[in-house]
């Protein structure tokens, strides 16, 4: 059977290439799979509130130690996030990051909003390896910077 679909002379089935990509994107999946929990897959694979917002009441850009940036903006009604977005140069987990975060907010007051720590946006994603904590701390440490530049900005 296997030799019936090698090669690349039938037309409409795989050819070696196809079969290689294949078996790469698969090996690529099952490594992810092994690395990061469900929800991260999820969040990095289809994320929300991704992109910059127009006119948001307050935003901030953070680059991290990695030399990944995170972007968060936040829209707000009175003390309570209405919405929240994100855009990251960063890797998949920081993705998930974003995506998870910007979910998280949605709602809360800013004093609420300030008080998130990386383990509350890790614990949210059900984990994320030892190598990506910092793309949690980027993801938060944005956040925090979008708040103290709306109170400074509203400073009485
Ligand atoms: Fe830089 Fe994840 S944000 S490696």
């Amino acid at each position: 059977m296997l030799a019936g679909i090698m090669g690349n002379e039938v037309e409409g089935e795989m050819t070696d290439f196809d079969r290689m990509v294949a078996e790469l994107q698969l090996q690529i999946i099952q490594q992810e799979e092994a690395l990061y929990s469900a929800r991260v897959l999820e969040e990095a694979r289809r994320p929300r509130n991704l992109g910059r917002m127009v006119e948001p009441d307050t935003y901030a850009v953070v680059r991290g130690w990695c030399g990944d940036t995170m972007e968060i903006y936040l829209r707000l009604n009175g003390q309570r996030v209405q919405e929240a977005t994100f855009l990251t140069d960063g890797c998949g987990p920081s993705v998930a990051c974003g995506s998870r975060l910007t979910v998280m907010t949605q709602g809360m007051t800013l004093e609420e909003t300030e008080a998130i720590r990386a383990e509350d946006l890790i614990a949210a994603l059900d984990g994320l390896p030892e190598e990506h904590i910092h793309c949690a701390d980027l993801a938060v440490s944005t956040l925090q910077n979008a708040i103290v530049n709306w109170c400074a900005a509203h400073k009485t």
